[in-house]
């Protein structure tokens, strides 16, 4: 956790006035690389297991390509004694928990503890009374102290379904237990929250990574969905805190190229890397995928930025985003082909923000393909996908999506299926929502009406700086307001706009200056609902 309720309480304060500053070397933790034990072993796992995967990932070569932390699941427990301490399963542990901590340290690797925010873990509701009573409630610092003090662990993932089962706030909770790890000796305590859906923006002040999806089992359609999600969750990846797609499936049942696709994705969006098969049960083919050393460049890449889509043609995704240096020459491309047919798809160069002849490099070839103009086309079978280093003279970015802004009040929690959590939620908070009407094929709704409820491009660059139209494409059956500011100036209340239709898009022009480098543009209205939004574009006038 690193003091990160200290330092992001800091970095907020900046953030929220200066543009986007280039880190002259990382400051940051690049997103988890490791193997953890509970999709392919659930809670049947013991010391001999952990310890064997340990040695899998060293014997494999995984740990040589970064994938060290080697982290325990649900399964470990038996309940809570009458001293207040959690009991260990003994007859599968033996030894304790620090004992087998010690065995992967000894091993140079990292270990990875778990818990839930409630009372009980989530097997609980199948295998009792394991791990029944044995969650973080009501003994925050107590466990975190025993877990990584003591026992000296790594990693935490905390785990919601006691704290569903007991109805508890999620902001409150597990801003809790990350203050009972900041109380922690161990400074250096990965913490990821586990909530199944994205959170609310609270979650990148206090973790490192969080889950954004239910759980990930061999299903194409499952593997879609959370490639979908998180392509409109980016602006919530970085500086070090990162959308965790879930554990890898690779090694477990999906075809050749659906394990591409699943490793392309994973690593253009900068999402933690946990290996979830039995390592010592894997085809050769997975474990080549895996330790593919451009992807895991392009995942552990030190910007540790995630990938927004530029180029859609029917369910074939282009995502982009920079490598190494911001606006620098070189960009990770990956073209997934999500549909159920082979797709001939020609990806534009200025979409992915070059202009001339560019260099590109092949991510599953390892090899560099002849230098080329204006575009490229590819024919990618159904469910695969192709990744690429692309290097060139850039072009400023005109077009910006609006789900891949950045909004305060986003958050999930309120539009899944539990009644139970839309009682502390119950406040407007932006919709992205699907429709072929809009460019990317999502736009933004239900912004305005409080504070918070605004949308903000923080990522807007200008290599010179000047004046810009900016063209607003938007929706609105009645008649909203909206105000428009950059870097903190207030620039143009847009009063009665109205398209006749919810998804009626007109397009409104203002004009801008934007300063040399970094600039974030604004779009707010605290009183009352403000329009859809689909997208902003930047024109140079002067
Ligand atoms: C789920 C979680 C899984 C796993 C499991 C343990 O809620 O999403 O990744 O940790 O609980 O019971």
């Amino acid at each position: 956790m690193k003091n990160h309720l200290l330092i992001l309480a800091a970095a907020l304060v900046v953030c929220a006035c200066s543009p986007k500053q280039e880190p002259l070397t990382r400051d940051f933790d690049p997103p988890i690389m490791g193997w953890s034990s509970w999709n392919h072993f659930h809670t049947e796992i013991s010391e001999d297991i952990i310890v064997g995967q340990a040695d899998a990932l060293l014997s494999l070569g995984l740990a040589d390509a970064g994938y060290v932390y080697v982290n325990i699941d649900d399964g470990f427990t038996d309940g809570r004694g009458e001293d207040g301490r959690i009991r260990i399963d003994t007859t599968k542990f033996p030894n304790g928990m620090k004992a087998v901590a010690d065995s992967i340290h000894a091993r140079g690797l990292k270990a990875g503890m778990y818990s839930d925010a409630g009372d009980n873990t989530c097997a609980s509701r199948d295998v009792k009374p394991y791990g029944l009573n044995v969650g973080l409630y009501g003994h925050e610092l107590d466990d975190c102290k025993m877990m990584f003090d003591e026992w000296g662990y790594d990693f935490f993932k905390v785990d919601n379904c006691g704290g569903r089962h007991l109805d508890l706030n999620e902001k409150e909770q597990f801003t809790k237990i990350a203050e009972a790890l900041a109380a922690c000796d161990n400074k250096k305590i990965n913490f990821n929250v586990c909530r199944w859906v994205f959170p609310g923006t609270w979650v990148i002040d206090i973790a490192d990574s969080w889950r954004t999806t239910h759980d990930i089992w061999v299903n194409w359609d499952q593997l879609k969905t959370i490639i979908l999600e998180n392509m409109y969750l980016v602006a919530y990846t970085g500086n070090g805190h990162y959308n965790d797609m879930d554990m890898l499936e690779i090694g477990m049942g999906f075809k050749p190229e659906e394990e591409r696709t699943h490793m392309a994705c994973w690593c253009i969006q900068s999402s933690p890397m946990v290996v979830g098969c039995d390592l010592n049960n894997m085809p050769d083919y997975s474990i080549e995928f895996l330790k593919n050393p451009d992807l895991i460049a392009m995942d552990q890449d030190r910007l540790g930025i995630a990938a927004p889509v530029v180029q859609k043609e029917g369910e074939t995704y282009v995502m982009a985003k920079d490598m190494e240096h911001f606006y620098g020459p070189k960009r990770a491309v990956v073209v997934a082909n999500l549909g159920d047919e082979q797709t001939t798809i020609t990806v534009d160069l200025e979409a992915l923000g070059f202009k001339g002849k560019v260099g590109i490099y092949d991510c599953f070839k390892h090899e560099e393909r002849p230098e080329l103009s204006d575009s490229f086309t590819l024919t990618i079978g159904p469910h695969d996908s192709e990744a690429f280093f692309v290097t060139g003279k850039r072009i400023e970015q005109s077009v910006y999506q609006a789900e891949a802004a950045f909004m305060k009040a986003y958050t999930e929690i309120n539009e899944q299926d539990y009644p139970v959590y839309r009682r502390p939620y119950d406040i407007p908070s932006p919709r992205v929502r699907e429709s072929a009407s809009a460019q990317m094929g999502y736009y933004v709704t239900e912004l305005g009406g409080w504070d918070d409820n605004w949308l903000e491009w923080r990522n807007v660059y200008s290599k010179k700086g000047g004046e810009y139209s900016m063209t607003l494409r938007y929706a609105c059956a009645n008649p909203c307001n909206v105000a428009v500011s950059v870097n903190g100036n207030d620039i143009a209340a847009l009063e009665g706009l109205t398209t006749g239709g919810d998804l009626e898009w007109q397009e409104t022009n203002v004009k801008i200056k934007l300063q040399k480098g970094w600039n974030s543009i604004k779009l707010s209205n605290p009183d009352s609902s403000m329009p859809s939004f689909d997208s902003m574009t930047l024109r140079k006038i002067k």
